[in-house]
Formats: C-alpha cells, sequence, structure tokens
C-alpha cells in the first residue's frame, strides 16, 4: 500500500505540514509506504490548455502532455492506493500552487461522458485536509464549503473515493 501526500503550503512544517505528516505516521503504522511531497519545491504551472489530454487519437489522451517536475507526481499518484491533498485557505480557496497542481492533477483524467467521467486507471481513496484561521463558528456565511463540496466532487468523480478534514483556528506564527 502506498499513500503520497501533497503539500500544498509554502510552509513546509507548519500547520498543514503537520497534519500531512500525521495523517502518513497513521498510514505507515497500518504498514503503508509513504511519500511528502512540497508543491513548492517544484517547478510547474497550471493547466495551459492545450487539450492534448483531450484529443482522442494523440498519445497524451487520458494524461497530462507537459513535462515538468509534475509529471513524476503525476506517475506517482497513478501507482498509490491513496492520495492525501493538504492545503491553507488563502483568500477563501486553496494557495495557488495547490489550485495549478489540482487543474494538472484532474482536468487531464476528466471526460464529458457520463458516465464514465474518470479516465484514472483505478479507484483510489483520497483526503483532502484544510487548515485555515477563521473559526468553526465563522465558517457558516464564510462560502468555503461550497470550495469543500466542489473539490470534494471532483476527487470523487476522477478518484472513486474522497474524504475532507478543516483545521480551524490555525496558529499564523510561532
Ligand atoms: C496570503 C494568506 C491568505 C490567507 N487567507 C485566509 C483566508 O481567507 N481565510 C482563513 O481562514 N485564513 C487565511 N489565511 C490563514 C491561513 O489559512 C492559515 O494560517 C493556515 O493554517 C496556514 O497554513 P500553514 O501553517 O500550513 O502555512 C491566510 C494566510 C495567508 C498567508
Amino acid at each position: 500500500m502506498k499513500v503520497i501526500a501533497l503539500n500544498g503550503s509554502p510552509r513546509k512544517n507548519f500547520n498543514t505540514g503537520t497534519l500531512l505528516k500525521k495523517a502518513l505516521e497513521g498510514a505507515e503504522s497500518e504498514g503503508a509506504d509513504t511519500e511528502l511531497i512540497n508543491l513548492y519545491d517544484l517547478d510547474y504551472k497550471g493547466c495551459n490548455s492545450c487539450f492534448l489530454c483531450k484529443t482522442k487519437d494523440n498519445k497524451s489522451y487520458g494524461m497530462c502532455a507537459v513535462n515538468d517536475d509534475l509529471k513524476e507526481v503525476i506517475n506517482k499518484i497513478e501507482e498509490s492506493d491513496a492520495v492525501i491533498l493538504g492545503s491553507p485557505i488563502y483568500l477563501g480557496s486553496v494557495t495557488g500552487e495547490m489550485r495549478s497542481f489540482m487543474e494538472r492533477l484532474i482536468y487531464p483524467y476528466l471526460t464529458y461522458n457520463n458516465p464514465p467521467r474518470s479516465l484514472f486507471p483505478k479507484k483510489i481513496s483520497t483526503g483532502y485536509i484544510y487548515t485555515m484561521n477563521i473559526t468553526e463558528e465563522q465558517l457558516e456565511g464564510s462560502g468555503y464549503e461550497l470550495l469543500f463540496k466542489t473539490n470534494e466532487y471532483y476527487l470523487k468523480t476522477i478518484f472513486g473515493h474522497a474524504e475532507s478534514l478543516f483545521s480551524f483556528n490555525t496558529f499564523l506564527i510561532w
């Protein structure tokens, strides 16, 4: 069993990184091999809209044609059994790096057929850990729930299973 975690925070050892490491420790205690990848260490951009992943007679159909640091990450995810994404909330959304990563990870596998909507080769489990400075009481009316639901929808549609965890009132500095 291989579990990969992706940290979308620029701060490797703060709130998001700590929770991701704890999740991986839990997986390791059940015998899993784990890897933590810090997105801010990688050189990549979001989807460039080339549409080669959607061109049926192209060798890149169903996969991202861009050759940068995400190629190896996406290959590793295809070989994994579970993936955990983690991001701080920045201005009501996930960080820019996490958003760009999600475009590149999810869109190539998404089909417009109904069903199946996914070209990902198998079913795996996914989790999403969000950290944010608002309190749990402030969540209602914040608009963040739509973001969480939308991300869960795409992860479930592509990979088969999606769960989310929320950490509120996080430390800004220490
Ligand atoms: C640029 C920026 C924007 C932020 N925007 C929000 C926000 O919209 N809502 C919120 O609850 N917290 C916001 N925060 C706080 C972070 O989400 C929170 O401190 C988070 O836990 C940081 O994660 P980290 O410790 O893993 O870096 C923001 C922080 C930064 C640096």
